[in-house]
């Protein structure tokens, strides 16, 4: 379950990016945000990995307030998948896939395996894994940062 407890963002410049907003999301669930441009939703979004810090209020995972969770291990915890621009264009496929794996300490070999496994699941063709971003289509680079 993901909460947000009241939370507000303000700028020094006085902008308030997001004011007194609370929501509980259930886990296992599927949500939109959607508003107008510049009327919250990625100051929210970043809030639950801490890239911003609430003003006021708290985000809460199961419970437990971001804002005492080392935001390394918080930001590898979470999966998110980037509309363009999220992969690393000097590594192949697999190694993309494997990437936060082998972050979070898996040896070479099993985080390897564990990607190709991965790779199935999105539909992307084993023959792919060594291939470079550069050489899929922009669906198939999706599905690389779905994996
Ligand atoms: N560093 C900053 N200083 C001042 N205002 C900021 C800063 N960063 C963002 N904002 C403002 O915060 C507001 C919310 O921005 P946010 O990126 O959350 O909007 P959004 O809902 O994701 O918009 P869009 O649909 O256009 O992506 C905007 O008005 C933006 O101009
Ligand atoms: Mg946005």
């Amino acid at each position: 379950m993901i909460e947000f407890e009241h939370v507000t963002k303000s700028y020094p410049d006085q902008t308030v990016a997001v004011a007194d907003f609370s929501l509980a999301i259930d886990s296992h669930r599927t949500i939109a945000l959607v508003g107008s441009s510049g009327s919250g939703k990625t100051t929210l979004l970043r809030m639950v990995n801490r890239m911003v810090e609430p003003t006021a209020g708290r985000v809460l995972i199961d419970g437990t307030d971001v804002g005492n969770v080392d935001p390394v291990k918080l930001r590898r915890s979470i999966g998110y998948v980037l509309q363009q621009g999220g992969l690393m264009p000097h590594h192949t496929v697999v190694d993309n896939v494997a990437a936060v794996l082998r972050l979070n300490g898996m040896a070479k070999s099993p985080a390897r395996e564990r990607a190709l496994e991965m790779m199935d699941r999105v539909g992307l063709d084993r023959a792919m894994a060594k291939r470079y971003p550069g050489q899929l289509s922009g669906g198939q680079q999706q599905r690389v940062g779905v994996a």
